[in-house]
């Protein structure tokens, strides 16, 4: 099979993973990585065998797709640029930085599936990808209530977004592809504590036809907790994403009468930003693959918006 041929924008902490894994891949030819940091972008080439370029203009002529892990702030100039050369693209989460760029990207992608019906366009919800949650999802479990938390210590960067944005994204993803259906109202509290945005945030969604989930995001914290608990009918599911472990307690009839008994769940180990990108080169090499489609990730933004908003009355009400 043809490789095909990819760059990464923007190689910092985690552009970085994604030059790595598409110089490993057997699908792919990584033509170049592009960053503006001349010092970082030469560090990545060179430690992954591929050429450097200063700006994605002298490099789209020559890709096929191009994986974006640029700042937030920068998703919108170019993913507009890779569309407008037609190119695959898989864009980092979030897809924007606001609504608005958002819009503007999904208007973009119309307009360039209109030439190309075959153009695959991405976005690096990666926990999606994560095994544990794959089996949840095989599993088609239901849920009625989940509880979604994701906390850690501050990491000194992402200093210019909020927690909202920047970590409760992923759990806002996944808990509307868990439901399959739309949020209809949102409440949320939420502290600046180190940075002058939110900080620490907890929200309770209400998905269309009855269930709730409440969401806790904290970059404040004393340890790292990534974790999912789903309530379903007559069954529990507790989801630890680090560890990709799942487990399921289910209601069952015996002889001895009801029990809560532990179901098994098969679940093979694996880097979820690796079965990420395979699952988009295969979709860009018309394979199946599993991709979340911008529209998804746009969903997930409208859902944030909706939470920062929320943050920011319950603040007015604190000051
Ligand atoms: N999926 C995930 O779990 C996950 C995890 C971390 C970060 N992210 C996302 O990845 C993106 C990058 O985050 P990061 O933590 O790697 O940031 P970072 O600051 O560590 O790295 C960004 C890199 O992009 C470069 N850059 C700046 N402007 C650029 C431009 N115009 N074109 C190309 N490169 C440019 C910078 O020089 C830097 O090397 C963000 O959108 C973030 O939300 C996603």
């Amino acid at each position: 099979m043809t490789k095909l041929r990819v760059a990464v924008s923007g190689v910092g902490s985690l552009g970085q993973h994604h030059a790595r894994i598409a110089a490993a891949s057997e699908r792919t030819e990584l033509v170049a990585v592009v960053d503006p940091s001349e010092v970082r972008g030469r560090e990545i080439a060179e430690k992954f065998g591929t050429s450097w370029a200063a700006s994605l203009v002298e490099v789209l002529p020559r890709v096929d797709a191009v994986q974006i892990a640029a700042p937030t702030g920068f998703h919108h100039a170019i993913g507009l640029q890779v569309l407008d050369a037609g190119k695959h693209v898989i864009m980092e989460k979030p897809l924007a930085a606001s609504l608005v760029e958002g819009e503007a990207l999904l208007k973009a992608l119309a307009q360039a599936r209109a030439a190309n019906p075959n153009l695959v366009a991405a976005v690096g919800h990666l926990e999606r990808f994560n095994p544990a949650v794959q089996a949840l999802r095989r599993l088609g479990f239901k849920p009625r209530f989940a509880e979604a938390i994701r906390v850690s210590p501050f990491p000194m960067r992402s200093m210019e977004v909020d927690v909202i944005m920047d970590v409760m994204i992923h759990d806002l993803d996944l808990l509307l592809a868990l439901w399959g259906k739309p949020v209809i109202s949102v409440e949320a509290v939420g502290v600046p504590v180190l940075t002058k945005y939110a900080d620490l945030v907890n929200a309770r969604l209400k998905f269309e036809g009855g269930g709730f989930a409440t969401v806790t995001a904290s970059r404040v914290a004393r340890k790292k907790e990534r974790t999912l608990r789903a309530f379903g009918e007559n069954a529990y599911a507790s989801l630890d994403f680090a560890a990709q472990k799942l487990e399921i307690l289910r209601l069952v009839e015996s002889p001895e009468g009801p029990q809560v008994l532990p179901e098994v769940v098969d679940i093979v180990e694996g880097e979820p930003l690796k079965l990420e990108l395979e699952a988009f080169y295969a979709a860009c090499q018309s394979e199946a693959g599993d991709t979340v489609p911008w529209p998804d990730a746009f969903e997930a933004m409208r859902v944030a918006d909706q939470v920062q908003k929320a943050v920011a009355k319950s603040l007015e009400e604190l000051l």
